[in-house]
């Protein structure tokens, strides 16, 4: 193995810029050579890589998003887009190759193992939805973006004594909810893996309101879906004009949307993306393949990727309670 492919795939998260940093720079430590492919398998399957130097990787470690930018891409789904993959591996003589992304991303890489091609993946997505892993790539940098705006809602909702209900990302999981409501101090948290009742949740704002609480501030997932309701547009604006309705309070309504995703890594994303992405060139020269970095409590470890595809990644279901306890007027 003399040279190495990397790419990013997905939606981006801040530190997959920190991850190719390391991945360029602990490889060159071990005399190897990166390239790095655009736009993800989109651009793998279109021969679109260059090489990457030490100093084209130099002050990127502070910024978000990727500079190797990323793609979602259909073609790759189907066999005749990952044999023009591999064929664009072979020409350039890559045989080893690093994909930044999420679960779905490390699905996709089978494919190119089944074919031959030695693949390690970098757990990065703002849902940390990721299992085997502790924490993904961008997640600690998101819900810091999640509180610093709860921190400025919460200012003008003291001085409306208002409802905010602030709708935050996560697909399918409620991770960032969670660990935002958490930190934000949040009087509720509605996320996709619990069963809330948004009669129950009313009162709550009702009885706070009655205990002397200047607002309330109510977190939820774009994945949550009320009991008994399937087809909505966004669970933040469904879960505002209930409360609107059944209250009478005056009730604002915040999308966070992209913002989320953007923006400098926290410390915690660029640690953790530095580490990733020197573990992940370990493993590809321990001859490792279909494995993923991780982090367990403090270890930096590999996962297989079949256990990833088997896992669950769990919410933390006792954080969920304590914030409940917590905000309690
Ligand atoms: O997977 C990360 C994520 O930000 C989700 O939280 C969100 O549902 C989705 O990506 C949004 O995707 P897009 O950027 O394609 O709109």
């Amino acid at each position: 193995m003399k040279r190495i492919g990397v790419l990013t795939s997905g939606g981006d998260a801040p530190g997959m810029n920190a991850a190719i940093r390391a991945v360029v720079r602990m490889a060159a430590y071990n005399d190897l050579e990166v390239w790095g492919i655009q736009h993800g398998y989109a651009g793998l399957i279109k021969n679109s890589m260059q090489p990457l130097s030490t100093r084209s990787v130099a002050d990127i470690i502070h910024r978000g998003g990727t500079i190797l930018r990323t793609a979602r891409s259909e073609e790759f789904t189907r066999e005749a887009g990952q044999l023009k993959a591999i064929e664009a591996l072979k020409i350039n003589e890559i045989s080893s190759l690093i994909v930044i992304g999420g679960d779905g991303s490390f699905r996709g890489a089978m494919a190119l193992v089944e074919r031959g091609i030695q693949v390690v993946g970098i757990p990065a997505t703002i849902d940390n939805d990721i299992p085997g892993t502790d924490y993904s790539i961008g997640f600690d940098t998101a819900v810091n973006n999640v509180v610093d705006a709860v921190n400025k809602i919460r200012d003008t909702a003291t001085s409306h004594e208002r409802v905010y209900v602030v709708e935050v990302m996560g697909r399918n999981s409620g991770h960032i909810a969670l660990a935002a409501g958490l930190a934000g101090g949040a009087e509720s948290i509605l996320i996709p893996e619990g069963e809330s009742s948004l009669t129950e949740l009313c009162q709550r704002v009702i009885r706070g309101y009655q205990r002397g609480k200047a607002h309330s501030i109510i977190i939820v997932a774009e994945g949550y879906r009320p009991p008994g309701v399937e087809e909505i547009q966004s669970p933040g604006m469904y879960v505002g004009q209930f409360i609107r309705e059944k209250t009478g309070f005056e009730t604002r309504i915040t999308i966070l949307g992209h913002i989320q995703r953007g923006g400098t890594p926290t410390v915690m994303d660029r640690v953790l993306a530095s580490k990733f992405g020197a573990k992940a060139v370990e493993l590809l020269l321990a001859g490792q393949t279909a494995v993923m970095t991780a982090i367990q409590g403090n270890n930096i470890i590999s996962v297989p990727f079949n256990e990833v595809f088997s896992g669950q990644q769990e919410v933390d279901l006792e954080g969920f309670r304590l914030a409940e306890i917590l905000s309690r007027p």
